[in-house]
């Protein structure tokens, strides 16, 4: 398929689900993409899988131009999409505009992901008629976790749902290319991608979503601890990590690497 646009993800809507994982360097890009995943999303859960914070909330905009311009090295097939940290889209419209820009000029990224609904359509509009694509990412806004006081399902009553909806078709008219809905009753997020022409990528959100989008650690077994008990796991690097970790310090111990 050669390199993935935003416009191709677009077309997915209807014909074929859009796969997506989280990325945070080259060597998980670079694997991305020979697994023809459509789209990597270089999520800001690089703080809480990378760099050992609880929350998403401590990670700032250098370290995710640091991912992002790791990852796009990579030369990945997949979109490239970085993730704009916590309270950047408060600032002023100039400010988000000039953030926002940096993740496509200084490290490379093909588009960025921006958490928020209708209030936030405004400043979207702004960054998409400046020619910076924006995937839109709703329902629960880890970001927000503070406010929230934890992480729950969203969109289980008629009042949410209908945000929600408000919420999906306000980020389409501002010009977004995709939507992820994040932890959506699966009822209600299928109504959002019905009543929306761009794809919505699911995660906690269901099997009706027009995509679907899992953080790379969660779906390979390498994060610590619990994982939502929506992941399901395709693999348990962890425990292969450490296998090789042991063999290997056991052979050097014993003398027999180098042979
Ligand atoms: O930061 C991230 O990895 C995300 C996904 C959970 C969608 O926003």
């Amino acid at each position: 398929m050669g390199k993935v646009s935003t416009r191709d993800i677009r077309q997915m809507k209807g014909q074929r689900p859009v796969v997506c994982v989280t990325a945070y360097d080259c060597v998980m890009a670079g694997l991305a993409s020979e697994a023809g995943i459509d789209l990597i999303l270089v999520g800001d859960t690089l703080g809480v899988m990378q760099q050992g914070f609880e929350t998403t909330v401590p990670v700032t905009v250098p370290m995710m131009l640091m991912a992002t311009a790791s990852v796009v090295r990579a030369r990945p097939d997949s979109l490239v999409v970085a993730d704009i940290p916590f309270a950047i889209v408060r600032r002023s419209p100039d400010f988000v505009l000039e953030t926002c820009a940096r993740f496509m000029q200084e490290a490379g990224a093909d588009a960025v992901k921006i958490e928020g609904g209708e209030d936030i359509a405004p400043v979207i509009a702004t960054l998409t008629a400046s020619g910076i694509p924006v995937l839109g990412h709703i329902g629960l806004l880890p970001q927000q976790v503070y406010q929230l006081g934890g992480y729950r399902k969203f969109g289980k009553t008629e009042e949410q749902r209908d945000q929600l909806i408000r919420d999906a078709q306000a980020l389409e008219a501002a010009g977004v290319f995709g939507i992820v809905c994040e932890m959506i009753a699966a009822d209600t997020a299928a109504a959002i991608s019905q009543s929306v022409g761009v794809p919505t990528i699911g995660i906690g959100s269901g099997v009706d979503c027009d995509g679907q989008v899992l953080v790379s650690t969660d779906l390979l077994g390498l994060t610590p601890g619990r994982v939502p008990s929506f992941v399901k796991q395709y693999a348990n690097l962890r425990a292969t990590v450490k296998d090789a970790l042991s063999a290997y310090a056991g052979e050097v111990r014993e003398r027999t690497f180098p042979s």
